[in-house]
């Protein structure tokens, strides 16, 4: 049964793979929900990610209404995962837990080892809510960037 696997249930909360139908509502959800903006955060960037990979982004639905979303990249080496959003009417009320409960699912069925996510250093909510779920941040590390054709 195709994506049975991340139909997880927490009350009414259901959680399912995006389809392309979902994208613009799901920019325009992360206008308000999310931390920042990514430089993939456009119509572009969400629909390669679908093209590339359709399972990668996950939804929170409750009562048909989006609430959460995280992407779970899988690249076949690391598992990453980006756009950890809760609509901020429907926090502290466990559904980042679920999201990542599915995403970890999702990259341990695809033979994942680590999980990881860059948390900006000043944003101490997601601290809170990354440690809870048993991430921990590697000092040692930092992220070495270039932009590609500019
Ligand atoms: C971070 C975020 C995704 C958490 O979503 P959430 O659905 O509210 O998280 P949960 O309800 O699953 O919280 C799980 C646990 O995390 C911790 N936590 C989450 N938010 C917290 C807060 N504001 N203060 C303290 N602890 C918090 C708690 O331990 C919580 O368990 P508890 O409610 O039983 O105490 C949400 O606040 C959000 O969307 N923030 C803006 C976007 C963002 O910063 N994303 C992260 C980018 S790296």
């Amino acid at each position: 049964m195709h994506g049975a696997w991340f139909d997880h249930r927490m009350s009414d909360l259901r959680i399912r793979a995006a389809r392309p139908g979902d994208l613009d509502t799901v920019l325009d959800f992360w206008k308000t929900a999310a931390e920042g903006t990514s430089i993939s955060d456009d119509r572009d960037g969400v629909e390669r990610l679908l093209a590339r990979d359709p399972e990668a982004m996950l939804l929170a639905e409750r009562d048909g209404e989006l609430v959460g979303t995280v992407i779970a990249g899988f690249d076949g080496w690391r598992c990453h995962l980006y756009r950890l959003a809760v609509h901020p009417g429907h926090r502290r009320r466990g559904i980042a837990t679920a999201l990542l409960a599915a995403a970890e699912e999702r990259f341990v069925r695809l033979g994942g080892r680590r999980a990881d996510a860059m948390v900006l250093q000043r944003n101490e909510t997601a601290h809170r809510a990354w440690g809870a779920a048993g991430y921990g941040p590697e000092e040692h590390w930092r992220r070495w960037v270039k932009p590609l054709g500019a």
